[in-house]
């Protein structure tokens, strides 16, 4: 091969790199476009509308709740004085959430951003749990007055903020007010703030993080909730879109196939042990009872917790492993003392940069039939 032709191949092959990486700015511009035109919709300000609109628009705010790897696992029922919210159990989690713990909690999160809301359109929302039917029914009467001060607000700004913090601690006054939020019905609050206390923590975390990603079920079923590229996460409306967590956003195929590559143990306890030193603290969520009616308690409490971190201007984000892996779990209480009682959550919180929201489905794919 002469130098001319050379050349030519190493002018065409810089000129398809550079048309690539413009093609893929472009690409990740207007993704990163329709991403915040759909963000800003669906967490758009609260209207109040005639009749039962305005339960619909509680919906629309339930739905912007926490819940376990962005699966949505919720059905609500609109009737004239209530809303029943019921499990999709087509959207659980076998392997990471055999027992449904994560699920009810989730619901239970979903609840208590219509408690929460309810007196911004008029009304007083009083949810009871039906254990025969595992279902929630939340009475609504006009009035007000059922929600906590400013929480309310918080709930289209909460995210779990999965980014490096800035290492500044929280005041005690700060971590006092988490630590009432948190608490609930049966549902108790501990947080740790103590250098040596939080690295034994982290032993726990490290040692399920690991358990979970060498078996082949938990990694299998993380991926069908990943979504890599703007696409996926804007056709879909749920899962965990790679940019929230602070991954690269990739076309879906290349995404699915680089992921194994590089999602390891080692990589991600990593990055937990970044990211947990970069925290001001842990908080976790302990409940008396094990059963549907505390995992939904359990949820009520985190999300008033993270409503009220949000109101603070305080980051938070989850590192539940070792309550999810059923031995770990079992030693994390030992650890803490716990006696017979629950573990249900592991947070981090402190001071960081927001990241990307997360989407949701629209009200109408979430809508069932009164029953
Ligand atoms: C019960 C429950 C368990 C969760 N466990 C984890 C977890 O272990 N790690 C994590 O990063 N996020 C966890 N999450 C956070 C969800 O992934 C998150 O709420 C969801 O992706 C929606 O994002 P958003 O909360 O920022 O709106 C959990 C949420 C709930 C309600």
């Amino acid at each position: 091969m002469n130098r001319r032709q050379l050349l030519t191949i190493g002018a065409g092959l810089g000129g398809a790199a550079v048309a690539g990486g413009l093609g893929y700015a472009m690409w990740a511009r207007q993704g990163a476009s329709a991403w915040a035109a759909e963000v800003e919709a669906i967490r758009r300000p609260l209207t109040v509308g005639p009749g039962l609109e305005r339960h619909r628009e509680l919906v629309r705010y339930a739905t912007l709740a926490a819940n376990s790897h962005n699966t949505q696992p919720w059905r609500f029922a609109i009737a004239a004085n209530s809303i029943t919210v019921t499990p999709d159990r087509e959207r659980r989690c076998a392997i990471v959430d055999p027992d449904d713990h994560h699920l009810f909690a989730s619901l239970g999160c979903a609840i208590e951003n219509i408690v929460q809301a309810a007196p911004l359109v008029g009304l007083a929302a009083t949810p009871r749990f039906d254990p025969a039917g595992s279902r929630i029914v939340i009475d609504l009467e006009p009035g007000g007055g059922a929600g906590t001060q400013g929480l309310a607000e918080a709930i289209p700004r909460r995210q779990c903020t999965r980014s490096v913090y800035d290492g500044r601690s929280v005041s005690p006054a700060d971590i006092a007010r988490l630590e009432t939020a948190g608490r609930g019905t049966g549902v108790e609050t501990i947080s740790i703030t103590d250098r040596g206390a939080i690295d034994r923590i982290v032993a726990f975390i490290v040692d399920g993080n690991t358990q979970q990603i060498d078996d082949p079920a938990f990694a299998a079923e993380l991926t069908r909730w990943i979504r890599f590229s703007y696409g996926e996460a804007l056709s879909t409306r749920d899962g965990l879109f790679a940019a929230v967590s602070g991954n690269p956003v990739l076309p879906g195929p290349i995404g699915k196939m680089i992921f194994p590559l590089v999602f390891s143990a080692k990589s991600e306890n990593a990055r937990i042990v970044e990211q947990v030193d970069s925290s001001a603290g842990l908080m976790v969520f302990v409940s008396e009872t094990n059963d549907e009616a505390s995992w939904i308690e359990a949820g009520r409490a985190y999300q008033r917790f993270a409503l009220t971190a949000t109101s603070l201007g305080i980051a938070h984000a989850f590192l539940n492993q070792p309550v999810e892996v059923a031995a770990v779990r079992r030693r994390f209480a030992d650890h803490l003392d716990l006696g017979d009682r629950r573990p249900d959550f592991v947070v981090r919180f402190g001071y960081g940069p927001r990241m990307p929201m997360s989407l949701r489905r629209p009200v109408e794919a979430v809508l069932a039939e009164a029953g």
